[in-house]
């Protein structure tokens, strides 16, 4: 019988997990002449039975499961042909921000590794450069800037349409966080469907694209959720906590033209007071006022962003919400921490108010463009402003010691960053 290429595994995902182009066609030349398929588990395996050489590339990964693991990891280095159907896009990575899902991670409270290892490469917000296309591609091009969604399909029929990002699934494929590898490295392919070109006036913004996509989530369900309302006009907005999510929808909210608060720890003056004013917003520190007090005195909001990381600040806001208000709750938050609630008369006023709380995780490719815009948008109606969210860059994935210190101790570092590459 003459051996002809056919795909090993009808599975995709299974498929891309092999992640090696030879040793997709030599099994499947097997599969083809000899009528047997070869189930293995790990690279390694693969690797060792077709004697196989390949290029390698540093990443940064950690043991889940093992607290504080952080270590240079070894990849393959990706190809285009990774991708079925000539829609791969070999990206070479420029810069990666952290944030505090990934010092979660590798404190393992967070996360698990893609299966076939036992390390998971971390960072999900990425910014890079086109190397390379599959011929089927049309988005971009060589040269181009890009960054890419976090989240992949799972089974759910939210997933069949596009909207991983809500999907109804329990386990879920996040690259950097759950089950995939993330961008902490030096090339990563990805089908184009996941690919989102940043405008190159834009390129001083780079991993911000990421949390803005996430920012521009949790505006926009609310303002879908609101049209249960049938009119809802919001003026008054407030955004707590000041970190990259928080200083992100401040952004998105002014240009929307609403009033915003926004409401952190820190007393000011400080990077987060002076950023949130060169906004135009209003910041106010809890340790000058409380969410009560600053209620009585500026009135209720019709809108709360919570993204500060604090389930207790989380539930606190919903004694302050006006009616017909919504919340949108984006923190994440890993411990066990339990607080007190009013429960009845938050009870009491959310059903007398008609008040709603929705939840918003991540973000899909149409949230990463408007996310996009709004950078854009930002960047000339607050020139400037923006780039001062980026403090805190690290000189090479070797370096990752030093990222992982500024993300735990340095409560100052509002952005850390990793400069993969120059570009
Ligand atoms: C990421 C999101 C992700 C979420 C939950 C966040 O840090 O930015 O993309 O969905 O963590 O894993
Ligand atoms: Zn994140």
């Amino acid at each position: 019988m003459k051996s002809r290429l056919i795909p090993l595994l009808p599975h995709e995902t299974a498929r891309s997990e092999w992640n090696h182009p030879i040793v997709d066609s030599r099994l499947s030349t097997l599969v083809a002449s000899k009528n047997f398929v070869i189930v293995a588990r790990s690279h390694e395996t693969l690797r060792a039975l077709f004697n196989i050489s390949h290029s390698n590339m540093k990443a940064i990964a950690v043991r889940p499961g093992t607290s504080n693991s952080v270590h240079v990891a070894e990849l393959d280095k990706p190809s285009v042909s990774d991708i079925p159907d000539d829609r791969g896009v070999l990206v070479r990575v420029l810069k990666v921000g952290v944030d505090a899902t990934d010092r979660e991670i590798n404190d393992a409270l967070y996360g698990n590794a893609p299966e076939g290892y036992d390390f998971l490469v971390i960072g999900h917000e990425c910014f890079g450069i086109v190397e390379e296309v599959g011929s089927a591609v049309k988005k971009v091009q060589p040269g181009d800037y890009v960054t890419c969604t976090v989240r992949r399909p799972g089974g759910s029929i939210f997933d069949a349409i596009g909207r991983s990002d809500i999907t109804s699934e329990e386990e879920y494929y996040e690259r950097g966080i759950n089950l995939r590898h993330g961008y902490l490295t030096e090339y990563f392919v990805d089908d184009e469907e996941f690919i989102v070109r940043m405008p190159v006036g834009l390129k001083h913004l780079h991993v911000l694209a990421e949390p803005m996509s996430c920012a521009a989530k949790a505006v926009e369900q609310a303002f879908l959720a609101q049209k249960r309302l049938q009119v809802w006009e919001p003026k008054r907005a407030w955004v707590t906590g000041s970190g990259q999510i928080g200083l992100l929808s401040t952004l998105i909210l002014r240009l929307r033209g609403m009033e915003v608060f926004t409401i952190a720890r820190g007393a000011k003056p400080n990077l987060k007071s002076e950023i949130s004013e060169g906004l135009g917003s209003t910041y106010i520190s809890t340790a000058e006022k409380s969410l009560q007090d600053l209620a009585a005195e500026c009135g209720k909001p019709d809108l709360i962003i919570e993204a500060t990381g604090s389930s207790a600040i989380a539930f606190e806001c919903m004694e302050v919400l006006g009616h017909n208000g919504c919340i949108v709750w984006t923190s994440i938050t890993g411990g066990q921490r339990k607080v007190d609630v009013p429960s009845d008369s938050v009870n009491l006023n959310w059903v007398l108010g008609n008040k709603l709380l929705v939840g918003s995780v991540n973000a899909n490719f149409r949230h990463f463009e408007s996310g996009i815009s709004d950078l854009a948008l930002g960047e000339v109606t607050y020139p400037g402003v923006l780039q001062k969210i980026l403090t805190n860059p690290v000189d090479g994935l070797d370096n990752y010691a030093e990222m992982m210190r500024l993300l735990v101790e340095d409560k100052d570092a509002l952005k850390v960053y990793v400069n993969v590459a120059d570009g």
